[in-house]
């Protein structure tokens, strides 16, 4: 048996491959486009690993993947690929629409295609586990309740529209096609490998470097923060005990305002490397103009995952964003490598000098 994971170089795609490899021998086929976002040093410990093989190529290339298909005939695709930054949707929407939406359509017929050539039985267990976000149920006020999975979708930043799209299209491709879908809503993951034009480690790699750790707005913006070995853990289990057709939110319990965990970041780096006498990282911190459209809040009740399938969250955000900083300690050589000339030329588009 051979999965086939789409995006599996990026943040969580990879930290999925990882994972699923430490305790599974079953092989992954990884298709990913390696765009900026993907980063094959991030799988170099699976370098001369049988059980891996990475393509490089597009979600949206049919052909690639009709051949994908027929040559590992995978009992099931998880489909990370995607464009996932939102201040980058709002520079320029066009590639979130080509690969969140047009991406993810083709590779539904890839796999309409591809479903009547396994026997009855493959047919009975294949699974198209799709990943999206909290993002396409929109914003939340502070008293409203957090969103289920029959909060209607409002989706407000061109990133959350193109997925919000792509869920559409992947229920559909159920109800028309009998497609055998799972679709997971999660919330803000954060951990190893997360790339740093994110908040979390964009504030822990400007804050090593001295430089300014920019807050957007008031700063009290909230989202829910789940460790992304967590958010492994739940499609593992939605994976193989989910029930096709149906969609799963994954969250972590824990909501966090904004400038709360860029000072809790601050306060791990004053204990790791404290600052010379009198100084501390949150000295770093500057409000800078608010996103366009920022919404205020995300929330995520994921009851349902926990009664019908038993998956909770093992990290808290304490015990994650700890881990976290120290991995981004350990592991500096990594941030250097995917901080090349391409990251610098957006930090200044977004930033500023
Ligand atoms: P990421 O941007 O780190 O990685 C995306 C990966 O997809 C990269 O390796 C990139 O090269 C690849 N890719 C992009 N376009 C492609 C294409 N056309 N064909 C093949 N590969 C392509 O994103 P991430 O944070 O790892 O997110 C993965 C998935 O999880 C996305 O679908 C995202 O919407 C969803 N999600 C992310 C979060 C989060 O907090 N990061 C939360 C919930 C859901
Ligand atoms: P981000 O990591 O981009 O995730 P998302 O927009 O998908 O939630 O941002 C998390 C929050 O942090 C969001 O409210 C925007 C805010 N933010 C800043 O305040 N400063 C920054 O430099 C970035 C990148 C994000």
């Amino acid at each position: 048996m051979t999965l086939l994971v789409t995006g599996g170089a990026g943040f969580i795609g990879a930290n999925f491959v990882l994972d699923w490899l430490v305790g599974s021998q079953e092989p992954i086929v990884n298709l990913d486009k390696l765009t900026y976002a993907g980063n094959p040093d991030t799988l170099i410990s699976l370098q001369s690993d049988a059980r891996h093989t990475l393509v490089q190529g597009d979600i949206g290339d049919s052909r690639l993947v009709d051949g994908l298909l027929a040559q590992y005939r995978p009992r099931a695709i998880i489909n990370f690929a995607a464009e996932s930054h939102v201040d980058r949707s709002i520079h320029g929407p066009a590639e979130f629409m080509q690969t969140n939406v047009i991406g993810t359509f083709n590779l539904l017929e890839s796999v309409r295609a591809y479903l009547p050539t396994l026997s009855g039985a493959e047919q009975d267990a294949f699974r198209f586990l799709h990943v999206s976000t909290d993002e396409v149920y929109g914003t939340l006020e502070s008293e409203d309740p957090p969103f289920t999975e029959v909060t209607p979708y409002a989706p407000n930043s061109p990133y959350s529209a193109s997925k919000a799209a792509s869920d559409h299209l992947v229920r559909a491709w159920h109800h028309t096609y009998g497609l055998p879908v799972l679709t997971t809503n999660c919330s803000n993951n954060y951990g190893p490998y997360h790339f740093p034009e994110k908040l979390i480690p964009l504030v822990i790699h400007n804050a090593l470097a001295g430089k300014p750790l920019p807050v957007y707005g008031d700063g009290m913006q909230v989202r829910d923060w789940l460790y992304v070995k967590d958010h492994c853990s739940a499609i593992r289990r939605v994976l193989e005990a989910g029930k096709p057709g149906e969609t799963y939110n994954v969250g972590g319990w824990n909501e966090r305002a904004n400038i709360d965990v860029v000072k809790t970041i601050c306060g791990l780096l004053d204990q790791f490397r404290p600052l010379p006498q009198g100084s501390l990282h949150s000295d770093l911190i500057t409000f800078v103009k608010d996103r366009p459209g920022h919404d205020r809040r995300y929330a995520i009740d994921a009851r349902r995952i926990e009664r019908e399938l038993g998956w909770r969250p093992a990290d808290t955000f304490e015990t994650g964003i700890r881990k976290t900083v120290q991995w981004y300690l350990d592991n500096q050589a990594w941030v250097q490598g995917v901080t090349s000339g391409a990251y610098r030329n957006w930090v200044s588009r977004q930033y500023g000098a």
